[in-house]
């Protein structure tokens, strides 16, 4: 808020993402908010919490259509307006070939590079271009000033911002990719580089989560346009535009809401324990995220597997909690993963549990911010074991969980998070032998040495919090746009 106050003072600030922040769901006949399962909205619902703008999204919710007012718009949060959500309808066609199609059966495996193949269909990139229009068409015609500040999110618009900048010539359009950015032999498959570049450098910036994507990006640049690049300025020369490709590492609000309401950590593990029949001196490991190829979950699995095997006194003894919320289930390698997770899981617990131990749990729904608390505050360790992860934000959620300085975070070095919380144990997910041992080491760790190593995880994360992320990112744009107006104006 301090950036917007004193560096954009009379800016309006206009976000474009897919997801919604909020989901009004019908359920048995009534109305259901639900906050979806999705790092880009966690991060950025606080940060336009502070800077009351205009969200617009997807309006992806069984009840959407019923609670916006004729200009497809509502004041959320529902219970304390801070800002305005703008809700754009999408055919189920429309959804098939840009969100499904384009963007998650190609971007989303191109990008992240885990061995499982992108599909390009023509259709869906003719969809994906179309959706992209109508989004752009929503922001000019929400845009009531000519220079707006433009926030686009993610990969499912990557052809926004240079259709934007083709009708607010003035506007400071930042777009954000919460997702790797390949190296340019990777990004070369996709049959329309050319034009997904073309459209990013609509941008006044584009920023990733770390230095090696944007190099990634830069070096993709250069294979693919001819462009002035000045790495020493982190600018690319395009078409008569300079878009800076900086890194921003996102983050999570400090202290999270979510934690105002959690009972003290003893009580939380008591409630998992119970609420799982659980002997109370039941060890747990927690694992937190949409059920997706990318996150790593048979491998840590097939980790706590080994974990078994070596040290078979932990059986009885300790549990893995995994939640697994359901994404994009109607693709079929979404849906062959979870038939996988429940296969392993089902032949995982016959051999080492009995009716009453089921040494995985695998929680395969939705589940609200404060369970997700609970469960990091119930844990003994976390583990995060992405394959790819452009950032991670469940690690920082789970160091920003516990404020009774105890648990250990297990991390992934191909998580972008792993470069700033240091006192992880980092593992490579490959590697399960290893993670076993982390597992081990995890779970041996005296509480000194948790203490120590969770004060310094909690100074990187309460320091490097969302806010400075959104701070440092609108004051790039607030620099750029004070300069193009200064070029303006002779
Ligand atoms: C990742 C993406 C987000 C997306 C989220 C959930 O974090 O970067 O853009 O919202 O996954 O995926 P979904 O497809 O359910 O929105």
């Amino acid at each position: 808020r301090h950036v917007i106050e004193s560096e954009l003072p009379d800016a309006e600030i206009i976000l474009v993402s897919n997801r919604e922040p909020y989901i009004h769901n019908l359920k048995n006949g009534k109305v259901e908010l639900i906050v979806p399962a999705s790092g880009l909205v966690s991060a950025l619902e606080p940060v336009m919490r502070a800077c009351a703008g205009t969200w617009i999204a997807h309006g992806g919710g069984t009840a959407d259509r019923m609670v916006v007012d004729r200009h497809d718009r509502i004041e959320v949060p529902p219970d304390g307006p801070r800002y305005t959500l703008s809700r754009v309808w999408l055919s189920e066609e429309e959804q098939k070939g840009y969100y499904l199609g384009f963007a998650n059966d190609g971007l989303w495996p191109l990008c992240h590079i885990v061995f499982t193949r992108p599909i390009f269909r023509e259709s869906d990139w003719e969809a994906y271009r179309a959706v992209n229009q109508k989004f752009a068409d929503r922001i000019v015609a929400e845009a009531r000033t000519p220079d707006p500040v433009v926030l686009v999110q993610d990969y499912h618009f990557a052809l926004v911002p240079r259709m934007v900048r083709d009708k607010l010539p003035d506007a400071t359009i930042v777009t954000f990719w919460h997702i790797p950015w390949p190296n340019p032999e990777v990004f070369s498959i996709c049959p329309w580089r050319e034009q997904i570049l073309d459209g990013l450098l609509g941008s006044s910036v584009v920023g990733f989560h770390i230095q090696f994507h944007c190099n990634n990006f830069t070096d993709s640049v250069d294979r693919f346009l001819e462009s002035r690049i000045e790495r020493e300025h982190s600018s690319i020369s395009y078409g008569g535009q300079t878009t800076l490709v900086h890194p921003y590492p996102i983050s999570i609000e400090w202290p999270p809401a979510a934690l105002a309401t959690q009972p003290t950590v003893q009580e939380c593990r008591d409630r998992m324990l119970s609420r799982h029949g659980l002997d109370p001196q039941t060890k747990l490991l927690v694992g937190v995220e949409r059920l997706d190829y990318t996150k790593g979950i048979l491998d840590r699995f097939l980790a706590f597997q080994q974990l078994f095997e070596r040290y078979p006194e932990w059986v009885g003894k300790l549990v893995f909690v995994q939640i697994a919320a359901p994404s994009r289930g109607t693709l079929p390698a979404y849906r062959e993963l979870h038939a996988e997770c429940r296969a392993f899981v089902d032949a995982f617990n016959r051999r080492f549990g009995d009716k009453d131990y089921q040494p995985i749990l695998l929680l395969d729904q939705h589940h609200n911010q404060s369970d997700i608390y609970t469960a990091y505050r119930a844990a003994d360790a976390c583990v995060v074991s992405s394959l790819h992860d452009g950032m991670n934000l469940v690690a920082k959620e789970f160091v920003a969980s516990r404020d009774d300085e105890q648990g250990v975070l297990i991390l992934s070095t191909f998580a972008g998070a792993s470069r700033e919380l240091l006192d992880a144990l980092i593992v490579n997910p490959f590697d399960p032998s290893a993670m076993a041992e982390a597992m081990q080491h995890a779970i041996t760790m005296p509480e000194d040495e948790q203490r120590e190593r969770m004060h310094r995880l909690r100074e990187v994360v309460s320091t490097n919090n969302v806010y400075r992320w959104a701070g440092a990112l609108l004051q790039d744009a607030a620099r750029l746009r004070k300069r193009n107006r200064a070029v303006e104006n002779g």
